[in-house]
């Protein structure tokens, strides 16, 4: 794929709103979950019928990924916790880092060891104290690395021995080796340069290759399995959150992008801004893992 001129041909939007900030796309048995982080919801949309549901939380959810018990694992604001089912209360685990009350829970994904990798972020976006967590099929959760303004991205090979993780402020995309224990052995994989946005959430697909959403970067960037960059998917807005494969054969991307922080006049630039796209990139994607816990 070369950078994707002819967008049109492969991206839809479908699901047109100023959303504040979309994130955590998750495809689940012909339906696509996401959440709003600032618009407190919970979104899923039935692909085959269009059917769109919405609920609103009394906190802050960041992520949502699926449990084999049923019913999802989440990250919210302070901290982890479960819903049973879409429109089931929330039941917390507690607050993970009383210490930083201006700190908040950002993108969280299942390792294929069955324990949620999740990081937290500086909400304010200045000073480095977010760090990335791994929550055991226990409920167990302990750092594994810190130093953060803002965490994004994790996701796993599909051989499920490296983990990535980034660094969205300074654009920096890290790799660590992954086993049950754990990550060691930090590396840059890849450093984004000026024609890039902030590294967001991504995905790997059945190549091994990264797909990192770019904030302020009006796309998604593929990076082969040693982080040489490849290509990018253009899209109409600039803030793309995060992405993931979905659909039968795991053959189409799904994006969700955000409208937080946009002046009036950027708006009505882009404005789809906030909305939930998809898009047909000729690759495969792999099956995610589940929650253990
Ligand atoms: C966060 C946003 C942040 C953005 C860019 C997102 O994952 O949720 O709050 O502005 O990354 O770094
Ligand atoms: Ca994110």
């Amino acid at each position: 794929m070369t950078e994707v001129a002819a967008a049109a041909d492969v991206l839809q939007c479908l699901f047109v709103d100023n959303q504040l900030l979309a994130e955590g796309p998750l495809y689940q048995h012909g339906w696509l979950y996401w959440v709003d982080i600032k618009g407190l919801a919970l979104h899923r949309l039935q692909l085959a019928t269009a059917e769109h549901q919405q609920r609103h939380v009394p906190e802050q959810i960041t992520s949502i990924s699926p449990r084999q018990s049923g019913g999802f694992v989440v990250t919210t604001r302070t901290g982890f916790g479960f819903i049973d089912d879409f429109s089931a209360p929330l039941r917390s685990l507690g607050v993970v880092e009383p210490a930083l009350p201006d700190n908040r829970f950002n993108d969280a994904k299942v390792d294929p060891f069955g324990n949620l990798w999740a990081g937290t972020m500086d909400d304010l976006e200045k000073t480095p104290c977010g760090s990335l967590y791994r929550l055991t099929p226990e409920h167990q959760w302990q750092v594994f690395d810190t130093g953060y303004i803002v965490t994004n991205g994790p996701t796993f090979a599909p051989d499920g021995r490296r983990l990535f993780h980034n660094d969205s402020v300074h654009k920096q995309i890290f790799v660590f080796d992954l086993d049950a224990s754990g990550i060691s052995n930090k590396r840059v994989f890849a450093q984004l340069g000026v024609d890039h946005g902030h590294p967001d959430g991504m995905t790997v697909d059945a190549q091994g290759c990264l797909w990192v959403c770019e904030y302020a970067g009006w796309g998604i960037s593929r990076f082969d399995p040693d982080g040489k960059f490849m290509a990018k998917l253009a899209l109409p807005v600039a803030n793309v959150t995060s992405c993931t494969f979905g659909g039968d054969q795991r053959e189409t991307l799904y994006i969700t992008t955000a409208a937080k922080g946009l002046t009036a006049a950027e708006l009505a630039e882009q404005p789809l801004a906030g909305s939930i796209f998809a898009a047909a990139v000729g690759v495969q994607g792999i099956q995610g893992a589940v929650f253990l816990g």
